[in-house]
């Protein structure tokens, strides 16, 4: 009998403690729930929501994103948001910065996120490449940057004035078109949580992705094609030439996907970034009347005091009236002239307001960074391995607690000392060019171009908005204008 009882009753006691096990992992899983949920309600930063965390927020954000985190970060100086399969924690104090960007370096590298987002666009570049792969890039770039060469090149090219390419009917370039597209979409994917999916079944933004991609590697690989042909040739009639750094690195010509690499790099680094900044250089300058005469004055006093110098006699152009074309090209072509890395250097002025465009208008608005392991920030923000935690110039050039109460001011005046000179801020306040040992590697040559193109274009032009052009930024990776920026151009001489 007893044992009758005993067998039936036998089969049921697995079940009965599959129950309990489920009983238990059910409150294991709500407390869990609960606890993570009050932390993220405690968390600053935008609301979260279990699964999707803060997407919804981000979304309905995303084409105002900058503007959205500096609302955020002038309330807290680090925000964390949830996404559905990682944290991003963005931060604007200068000493959070310092830790992330310098002292701890080796703990936030650019990390496989940003570069599964990236490669399509930045294969193994140094934009996209991390220890090894990016200490050899940096070494050989970092040759071509110094200053010595800067002022090499500064001497001999002689900046011829081409301002032919600010013609209205410049032709629609599709490589650059295809180009800022692929920067559109590989940007999308850091909020786009279903991108995998659509570049599997290749529709969406990732089909146009794919296109514009295949349009850009078509492009690129024909210009090296010819520039190898031509090296071929060159050697073969004895002269010496070289082609960029994978060519040398690798003592013969380079791969080509080396060499697709390095361009479209250098293509993203050196000329959205100064391309943009005029842009938004000429907007301040417009809208702050005020600023562009006294820069106005600065150049022309400057251009008297070179003549003075060079002992030459300026070509006369006032009075000479509009139409009078052949002299005031030739006024242009001798201020030109008066240019040089180191007469540069004295318009402390046009540098001023260069920076203080950057301040608010960076180039690259914000920067993430992987984080390999576990770490705290100086103030107290925990950061978890697989997460990314970004510096955000944009914010950071608006908040009151680095620049104080003017911060959102257009101040070109901020950047100059009572003694005239040019006021330095610490790297990691002004973070337009990064900071540590990634800093930007053509920071003195971005300013030297920008100045030699916006010395010759303020000194002779006045530039008007045209009326009810919105001005407004687009999300890429690079800060540039959503509708361009057009604008009324005349003489002043
Ligand atoms: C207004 C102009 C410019 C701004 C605001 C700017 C800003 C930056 C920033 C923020 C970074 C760090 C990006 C990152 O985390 O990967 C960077 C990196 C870099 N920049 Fe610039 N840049 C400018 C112009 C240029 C120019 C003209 C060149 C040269 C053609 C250049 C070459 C580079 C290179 C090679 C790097 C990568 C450095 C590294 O990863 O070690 N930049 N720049
Ligand atoms: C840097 O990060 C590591 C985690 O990778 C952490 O253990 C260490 O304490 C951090 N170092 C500094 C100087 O904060």
């Amino acid at each position: 009998m007893v044992e009758a009882h005993a067998t039936p009753a036998t089969p049921f006691f697995p079940l009965t403690g599959l129950h309990k096990y489920i009983a238990i992992f059910l409150v294991v899983l709500s407390w869990i729930l609960v606890h993570k949920w009050s932390r993220l309600r405690k968390q600053k930063g935008p609301r979260s929501w279990p699964v999707v965390g803060a997407t919804m927020e981000q979304l309905r954000n995303y084409h105002r994103m900058h503007d959205w985190l500096v609302e955020y970060l002038s309330k807290h100086r680090t925000v964390t948001v949830d996404m559905p399969f990682t944290s991003y924690t963005y931060i604007a104090d200068p000493v959070n910065v310092e830790h992330v960007l310098k002292t701890n370096f080796t703990n936030y590298p650019k990390g496989d996120v940003y570069r599964s987002y990236m490669d399509v666009l930045l294969g193994d570049g140094i934009f996209n490449a991390d220890g090894e792969l990016w200490r050899k890039q940096r070494k050989t770039a970092s040759f071509e940057f110094a200053s010595k060469n800067l002022r090499d090149f500064s001497a001999i090219v002689g900046f011829g004035v081409e301002i032919g390419t600010l013609s209205p009917d410049l032709p629609e370039n599709s490589f650059a078109q295809a180009f800022d597209a692929a920067n559109i979409i590989v940007t999308l994917r850091f909020i786009d949580p279903l991108w995998r999916l659509k570049r599997f079944f290749h529709v969406g933004s990732e089909a146009l992705l794919e296109q514009s991609i295949k349009l850009v590697d078509e492009f690129t690989y024909s210009v090296i094609r010819r520039r190898k042909a031509e090296i071929v040739e060159a050697r073969a009639s004895g002269k010496q030439e070289k082609l960029g750094e994978a060519g040398e690195e690798s003592g013969g010509l380079g791969d080509d996907k080396s060499l697709r690499d390095v361009v479209l790099n250098f293509v993203i680094a050196g000329r959205d970034t100064t391309a943009t900044t005029l842009s938004w250089f000429t907007y301040m300058a417009m809208t702050h009347p005020d600023v562009g005469e006294k820069l106005r004055r600065e150049l022309c006093a400057f251009e008297a005091e070179r003549a003075r110098e060079e002992g030459v006699a300026l070509v006369p152009v006032a009075g000479a009236g509009d139409d009078d074309d052949v002299a005031f090209a030739a006024r242009v072509a001798q201020f030109a002239s008066l240019l040089s890395y180191d007469s540069l250097g004295k318009l402390v002025y046009l540098h001023a307001c260069v920076t203080e465009t950057l301040r608010l208008y960076p180039a690259v608005p914000q920067d993430p960074k992987g984080i390999l392991e576990d770490d705290v920030l100086p103030d107290g923000t925990k950061v978890r391995a697989g997460g990314m935690v970004t510096y955000v110039p944009y914010s950071m050039g608006r908040m009151e607690y680095n620049w104080g109460p003017d911060a959102a001011s257009f101040r070109p005046e901020r950047w100059i000392n009572d003694d005239g000179a040019f006021r330095n801020a610490s790297p990691f306040k002004f973070t337009a060019f990064q900071a540590g040992p990634r800093i930007c590697l053509g920071k003195d040559s971005a300013y030297l171009q920008m100045k030699m193109a916006l010395a010759i274009l303020c000194r002779f032009y006045r530039f008007q908005l045209l009326e009810g052009h919105p001005v407004q930024y687009r999300m890429m990776t690079i800060l540039s204008m959503a509708h361009g920026l057009k604008v009324r151009v005349s003489r002043a001489v």
